[in-house]
């Protein structure tokens, strides 16, 4: 027999936080923690339907005038400007001024590729693959990848994290914009930066909103986590509607995945801020041919969920109370953890984990303290030594707890 035609593709590894949770559900140690997973998870453990989530999907189910037509290439009107509304705010001037599009998208993900697809075919001169596209060190591990299979050619990391104060590298950051080609494209993490739960502080916001207005530089805004970092959908909204108060065109990809828990129905938008509406039509005509040959068109099940729950002023606040309920589980176990550690008297300070917000927090673990973590006490965690505030539980605290210090002890 000949040889298969596909005889030299070599293995790609695999994505670590997926091998992380597939190794994490062979372990039969009955000890076993997640702290891995980039999902919200209950007291218990457990994914959780959220309770509006629930009631609108009986409503679309008992809905007899809904149907599994095609939805339009750019996704359901409804879902599109409701999505753009809660980024931008009710009284947001860019949307009375019309210079606001939205594309409905495949999660976060999709928005964030037909953006960068969008920008490496028309962003300053057309077919400009060699703009530089600046991430930050770290960031979430997609951000490089997504771009860079989008055709941009120069992706660069700009200073973020310290880790010897454990927290934001302002000065760092301040001196890559000064020194980036103009034009450049920053990516920016909205909120609830992933994975060093750090932000930037409003005050912070307006030093890096003027360097990059001064130097034409491009905001592209990822909001991933609107609601989970401080439990307020316009706290955490506050950078994008600051920067677009002070006249920037930008993009902010926004997943629903998170503050829904619509994890797998693939809910995302791509909020367009342009100079004027004629701009941001033409801008969008041409996304929609980028999605005609990306998936054509969206589904319509996650849209429909978000779009029915933000058009009713009382699903709306029943949301909001979910996403609550969220985000104060993640506060109550930042403060346990860090009460716990502190009275173990663990080497080092630990005020890092209440300081730090939304979903995640980097431990300042080394990569041998988290192989011991995983290997010794059956704690998965990623490599950085990131982990999910969600994974711990009020029964598996002190086990965490006691694990951090023995790992922090014996492993330097
Ligand atoms: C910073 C960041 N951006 C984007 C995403 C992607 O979200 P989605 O699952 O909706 O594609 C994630 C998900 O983990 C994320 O953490």
């Amino acid at each position: 027999m000949a040889a298969s035609i596909f005889a030299a593709v070599p293995a790609s590894p695999p994505v670590a936080v997926f091998k992380l949770t597939a190794d994490f559900r062979e372990d039969s140690d009955s000890r076993k923690v997640n702290l891995g997973v980039g999902a919200y998870r209950t007291d218990e453990g457990q994914p959780w339907v959220l309770p509006v989530v629930k009631k609108v999907e009986q409503m679309i189910a008992n809905d007899n005038s809904l149907n599994h037509e095609y939805l339009p290439i750019l996704g359901l009107p409804e879902f599109r400007a409701n999505a753009s509304r809660i980024a931008l705010g009710d009284d947001s001037p860019a949307i009375k001024d019309k210079r606001v599009g939205s594309v409905q998208s495949l999660g976060g993900t999709g928005a964030l590729r037909i953006g960068a697809e969008f920008l490496r075919r028309w962003y300053n001169g057309n077919n400009n693959t060699a703009t530089p596209v600046y991430v930050s060190t770290p960031t979430w591990e997609n951000h490089n990848s997504v771009f860079m299979d989008a055709g941009f050619k120069d992706i660069r990391t700009y200073h973020y994290w310290d880790a010897a104060k454990r927290g934001l590298d302002l000065q760092g950051l301040l001196n890559d914009l000064e020194k980036a080609p103009e034009f450049s494209i920053f990516i920016l993490h909205a909120c609830a930066h992933n994975p060093t739960g750090t932000d930037p502080t409003p005050e912070q916001w307006k030093q890096i909103a003027a360097v990059m207005k001064r130097r034409n530089l491009f905001p592209f805004f990822d909001s991933a986590y609107q609601g989970f970092a401080s439990g307020s959908l316009e706290k955490d909204a506050w950078a994008v509607r600051y920067f677009v108060s002070e006249g920037f065109e930008l993009f902010c990809a926004q997943s629903f995945s998170k503050n829904f828990g619509l994890y797998n129905e693939r809910v995302g938008n791509l909020t367009v801020v342009g100079k004027d509406a004629d701009n941001v039509q033409r801008v969008l005509s041409q996304m929609e041919k980028i999605v005609r040959t990306t998936w054509s068109n969206p589904p319509s099940q996650g849209a429909r969920i978000v779009a029915t729950t933000l058009a009713s002023p009382q699903l709306f606040d029943e949301w909001k109370g979910n996403v609550k309920t969220m985000a104060d589980r993640v506060l109550l176990m930042r403060s346990e953890l860090r009460s716990r550690l502190e009275a173990l008297g663990t080497p080092g300070t630990w005020n890092h984990i209440t300081e730090q917000i939304g979903m995640f927090s980097f431990t300042g673990l080394n990569p041998k303290q988290v192989e011991y973590m995983v290997k010794e006490k059956h704690i998965y965690l990623m490599a950085s030594g990131r982990i999910n505030m969600c994974g711990l539980t009020t029964k598996n605290l002190d086990y965490v707890a006691k694990s951090i210090h023995e790992a922090v002890t014996k492993i330097q």
